[in-house]
């Protein structure tokens, strides 16, 4: 069955940094809480899943601690110790066995975590000492979701080493044969924290300004792109996510000049979470927003947030993004990419299965091929 319709912009090729990408389908990064335990390592059964994904243009690998410091949440997978780059060896090689390419997320969490997570039980760290009101986490299988309790503010001494810990993960991120690495600096982690005024009360050279708030996550990209070179490099954003408790007083002026930075910086794209998390953009996207970073930066713009086929093709068509990632529907459809060329119906996605478990709602959801081979 061939049910393509001509000109799809779905599927005109891109060229992506040092990657020819298929098709403008990207799968989004996803935290899925699956790495084997003890240890924070991905196994075969993840590596099984990203391999059926492998049709995307390119996957983003689920956020990963670059540190024990950077963890936020039981179950999540690490870049910092020698069984994690091995168990990511075995996620790459399935992935680019089945053609497919993949970046990894490099994530730390900063202050949405719990001392049961971090290393000797200590406070987890965030540029000030603020509280996200109702942010939660999850502590271990049988927690249930527990409060995110008060960070301590870092000292300024310890900015050298949060860049160490990026630097480091780039490094493992490129041993474990990676394509690329996205550095997240969204949806309320450690460098969004220092990004958005809410979340950045800092009086040193690190918060008040624009200026001072994007200084360290600059000094992160800076530090990536020395090891990875800045055409396998780019950055995700969610200038009016407020997920995790965040806020950002002007984030025309604030992402307008992050944009304008990163554009200087030269990496390979931006991928912009154009919503609050989760699809919530019931009053249209952030237009505004959209048209600085756009105006600002010269590179790939990748699209997100709860887009179906349909929205992609048109913003893709009127020029407002080059490639969108998809999210939930990728978790539901290990297809999506073969789906949406045919205009076939999707799987709907189980939401009690995100989070942690086995592989049921992980490698279990059906190809159209073999749906059909069922029928
Ligand atoms: C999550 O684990 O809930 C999570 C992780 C990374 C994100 C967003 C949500 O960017």
């Amino acid at each position: 069955m061939n049910n393509q319709h001509p000109n799809d912009p779905l599927f005109e090729p891109f060229n992506l940094g040092d990657l020819t990408l298929p098709n403008r389908v990207l799968m989004s990064p996803l935290t899925r809480s699956r790495s084997s335990q003890p240890g924070d390592i991905p196994n075969d059964m993840n590596a099984h899943y990203y391999q059926q994904r492998a049709g995307a243009g390119m996957i983003f690998s689920e956020a990963t601690q670059v540190s024990p410091q950077g963890k936020g949440y039981a179950f999540t997978p690490g870049i910092h110790s020698r069984e994690q780059i091995d168990g990511w060896k075995k996620v790459t090689g399935a992935v680019h066995m089945a053609g497919g390419r993949i970046h990894m997320q490099l994530w730390h969490v900063g202050r949405i975590s719990h001392p049961a997570l971090q290393p000797d039980g200590g406070q987890p760290v965030a540029p000030s000492a603020i509280k996200p009101e109702g942010a939660k986490t999850f502590i271990s299988a049988d927690s249930g979701m527990v409060d995110v309790p008060e960070p301590r503010a870092l000292e300024t001494g310890e900015m050298a080493d949060i860049v160490e810990q990026y630097r480091q993960g780039a490094k493992n991120a490129k041993e474990a044969g990676f394509d690329g690495v996205e550095v997240h600096a969204a949806n309320g982690y450690l460098l969004d924290q220092f990004i958005k005024s809410g979340s950045n009360h800092r009086t040193d050279e690190y918060g008040g300004s624009v200026e001072n708030r994007l200084r360290l996550p600059l000094m992160v990209i800076r530090a990536v792109i020395d090891v990875w070179g800045k055409d396998n490099v780019g950055v995700r954003v969610s200038p009016t996510g407020s997920f995790n408790a965040m806020y950002d007083a002007d984030p025309v002026e604030t992402f307008g000049t992050f944009a304008r930075h990163l554009n200087e910086l030269g990496i390979a794209y931006i991928e912009v979470v154009e919503d609050s998390f989760q699809g919530n953009h019931a009053n249209g996207r952030p237009e505004e927003v959209i048209d600085a970073i756009r105006t600002a930066f010269k590179g790939t713009y990748i699209a997100n947030g709860a887009y179906t086929a349909e929205e992609a093709r048109t913003r893709i068509s009127e020029g407002r993004c080059d490639l969108v990632t998809f999210g939930r529907p990728f978790i539901a459809n290990p297809d999506l990419p073969e789906r949406f060329r045919q205009h076939a119906p999707l799987n709907e996605w189980d939401d009690s299965t995100f989070y942690g478990g086995d592989e049921h709602g992980y490698t279990d959801y059906p190809t159209l091929k073999e749906l059909e081979a069922r029928a």
